[in-house]
């Protein structure tokens, strides 16, 4: 055990490094809920039967008649929405603390692949239960594919493996989801963890940089042990006070209302409600993925690094533009469904301008607005305006995201949550 540790691990750490609220213990986390996801996976994968006519039939056998079997698929839903959920915040807490630099460069874009691989892991998990949910989630989830200009329709085929989601989308989604996705995964983590070694450990920060050695065994590892713990009673008690869904079986002649994609796909739904699909499935996407890869390559003016938000000024602005975002964001949102809809303002104007081009000039020049009015004046540095555009990205998809999974009830009208 010790050497395992160790090879986890340099023999000493720097003492002051080890608070909490450095790392938050989110990678580490992040780790033990992909052993727990394989874990379990491997345990559903004994009853489960990767077939339309059975697949339904398996779940409710595991459901009723396994010793554990509800408390292994909860545990295994409930795992899979903690590791999508932790895996985002350590992402924000490695940008905060500006990790993503230097030697750490690499290690951010595996990083972003591993989020990739979780949310497809999440994705390809979605259908098995081949319910009603399950089924529908998958069919708009896929056919937000089909927006992606040229090749988009036939990749949603590829996927699908035809017009609708069938009996071959069960296969290859169970082919990816219980062998490709956790083996990539699994190699992935451990590459990852072998850059966090090569770097040094993880990013020290400034105050601590004069700190004593002390050794991490049982200085970290004891910490690490507590966290791990937490995490496994929060996992259980939502594995055993909440059940993972499962609706009727799958009916592809009778669609659900409102048909929702899968959660971390609901602010894209929600984007898709106010523009263009060009726009809102694959430019603004696409940007934000460049956006994020692009990060650690840009030439910074300094070390700017090993504080939470840089600075002073930093944490200002992080605070203004969270609010800043949220407000647009939400007041956007209220504006075209209640107020005016371009598209419907002027039917003959094609619709990639009317609802595309004009309703983000617009957004773009309240952004502008924002920037020569507030964030000029802060005279920020380019790590900082980096920050700002950052959170602007986050906390808007963070709001799109909670409006399309709490506030759209039937027909995807605009509901409130006890509604629903
Ligand atoms: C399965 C998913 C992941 C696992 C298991 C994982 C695990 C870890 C662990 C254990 C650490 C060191 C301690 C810590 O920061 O908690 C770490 C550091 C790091 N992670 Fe991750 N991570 C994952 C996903 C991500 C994502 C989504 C990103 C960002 C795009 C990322 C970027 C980084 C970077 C840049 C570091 C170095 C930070 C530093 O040196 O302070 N990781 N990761
Ligand atoms: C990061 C890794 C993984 C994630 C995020 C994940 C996620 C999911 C999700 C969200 C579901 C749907 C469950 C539900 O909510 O109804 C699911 C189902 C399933 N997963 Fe995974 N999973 C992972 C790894 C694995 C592995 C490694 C295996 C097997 C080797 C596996 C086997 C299964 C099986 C058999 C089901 C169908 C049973 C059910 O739906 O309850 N999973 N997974």
């Amino acid at each position: 055990m010790r050497n395992i540790f160790l090879h986890l691990h340099p023999a000493k750490v720097n003492g002051t490094a080890l608070r909490f609220n450095r790392t938050f213990g989110l990678g580490g986390m992040a780790a033990l809920l992909v052993v727990i996801q394989i874990i379990t996976g491997i345990l559903l994968r004994f009853y489960y039967v990767p077939s339309p006519a059975e697949a339904y039939n398996s779940i409710l056998f595991l459901k009723n008649e396994v010793l554990f079997g509800q408390l292994t698929r909860n545990i295994h839903h409930w795992s899979g929405v903690f590791l999508l959920l932790i895996a985002f915040l350590h992402l924000l807490r490695v940008f905060f603390t500006g990790a993503y630099r230097n030697k750490r460069k690499i290690n951010w874009l595996f990083g972003l692949i591993l989020l990739v691989l979780i949310v497809f892991s999440n994705f390809t998990g979605y259908l098995l239960p081949w319910d009603q949910l399950a089924y529908w989630a998958i069919t708009v989830g896929t056919s937000i594919l089909s927006y992606i200009p040229l090749f988009g329709d036939g990749l949603r085929v590829l996927i699908t493996g035809g017009k609708e989601v069938n009996g071959g989308t069960l296969q290859t989604f169970y082919t990816f989801h219980t062998a490709v996705l956790p083996f990539l995964l699994l190699i992935l983590v451990i590459y990852h963890f072998w850059r966090v070694r090569k770097a040094g450990g993880v990013l020290i920060f400034d105050e601590d940089e004069n700190a004593e050695k002390v050794p991490v065994i049982p200085n970290l590892v004891y910490r690490e042990f507590i966290v791990a713990l937490v995490l496994v009673a929060t996992v259980l008690v939502f594995a055993t006070f909440f059940n993972a869904p499962l609706h009727e079986k799958a009916n592809p002649a009778f669609s659900m209302n409102p048909t929702k994609a899968p959660w971390y796909f609901a602010g894209i739904q929600e984007l898709l409600m106010h523009f263009h699909p060009f726009f809102a499935a694959f430019i603004i996407p696409l940007g934000v993925m460049v956006f994020l890869a692009w990060i650690p390559f840009l030439d910074y003016d300094g070390k700017e690094m090993g504080n939470w938000f840089i600075s002073e000024k930093g944490r200002r602005s992080v605070k203004s533009t969270a609010m800043f975002a949220a407000g647009i964001t939400i007041a956007g949102i209220l504006f075209n469904q209640y107020l005016i809809n371009f598209e419907i303002l002027m039917p003959k104007m094609p619709a990639l301008i009317s609802n595309g081009i004009i309703p983000l000039v617009i957004l773009m020049l309240f952004m502008a607005a924002y920037y020569w009015l507030y964030i000029k004046h802060l005279s920020l540095t380019k790590a900082e305006l980096v920050q700002v555009i950052f959170v602007f990205i986050v906390v808007a998809f963070v709001v799109l995201s909670l409006v399309g999974i709490f506030f759209r009830g039937k027909d995807m009208e605009l509901t409130m949550p006890w509604e629903i």
